[in-house]
Formats: C-alpha cells, structure tokens, sequence
C-alpha cells in the first residue's frame, strides 16, 4: 500500500523531514485503507461530486493544489525574504492531508459513489484532523487541514494555511 500511495502523491518525498514525511504517507496509508475507494481510483473519480461533467480527477485537483502552494511560498520568500517565514514541511504535509478525510466521506450506494450520511454531518475537515491525529502530526499541520475550507473562515489562519486555502480554492473554484 505505501508503494500505491507514493505512486499517487510523489510530493510526499518533498517532505525533508523523516519523522514528519512518515506520519504523513501512514495517514495516507490508513485513510484508503478504511476507504470504499482504491489508490488508483483517485486517480479516475471527479474532484467533486457536486459538479456536473466534472473532468479533473481528485488526484490531479489535489496534486495540483500541492504544487501550486510550493510555487507561491517559494515566489513569497523569493520576492519578501526574512519579512515573511514559511515552514516548507508543514506547507506540504498540510496541503497533501487537506483531503484526507474526503477518503472516509465516500460510499459506493446502489453501485454509484456519494457522500455517506455520517459525511455530511461531520466534514473532512473535522474527520481529516481526526485522522491525522492517530499519526501524531502536529498541531500545525492539523491546522492547515482544520482551516483550509470555509470553516477556516471565523479564525485566524498561519501564513502556511493562508497559502494552502488559496491554492485549494484556485485548484476548484474555476470548475463550479
Ligand atoms: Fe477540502
């Protein structure tokens, strides 16, 4: 399964650090094992559900956010130098668990794929920081996944989310 998983999320080896690039291919590991789904589903099912004729696979939609947060935190430094700190590990590991609760929302009703009922009442923010608790991943990467969506909205975001809630958000809003 580890194989499968870093065969779809390359950007796990991005992660400099040992202990924190581990944590974040175990969650990963957990979550599509207690799936509906396979790794290589996510790679053929739309982003979103909710979208008609939506032709963006999940993968290429999460690949995609990832990428581009690296790109604007890289461009930030670049162009703000010691004006502005951006962690780089947590940036990814954040951007790459955002989803991660998505996993377990799924089910497959009557042979066709939709939210489970427990999905809509508890989002994958909340179930994605549940799950990347059980891997002991730090406060700051639970709150890039806490944060990246809506719900984000009411608090206070780190630089590191603020990065990783645009980069979702340009990734699917053209699409709606
Ligand atoms: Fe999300």
């Amino acid at each position: 399964m580890r194989e499968k998983v870093l065969k779809i999320w390359p950007e796990i080896n991005w992660i400099k650090d040992d202990e924190l690039r581990e944590k974040t291919l175990n969650a990963w590991v957990y979550a599509i094992e207690k799936s509906v789904l396979d790794a290589d589903d996510l790679e053929k099912i739309p982003f979103s559900l909710l979208i008609k004729n939506c032709t963006i696979s999940f993968m290429n939609h999460k690949r995609t956010c990832v990428q581009l947060s690296v790109d604007m935190a890289n461009k930030m430094k670049e162009n703000f130098g010691d004006e502005i700190t951006i962690d780089m590990d947590i940036l990814i590991s954040g951007a790459i668990l955002i989803d991660i609760g998505k996993l377990l929302e799924y089910e497959i009703r009557d042979g066709k794929l939709g939210t489970s009922d427990a999905g809509k009442i508890l989002r994958h923010p909340f179930s994605g920081v549940g799950i990347a608790d059980r891997f002991d991943l730090p406060a700051e990467v639970l709150h890039i996944i806490a944060t990246h969506s809506a719900e984000g909205d009411l608090g206070k975001r780190t630089t590191e989310s603020i990065i990783v809630h645009h980069a979702d958000f340009v990734s699917f809003e053209p699409f709606k």
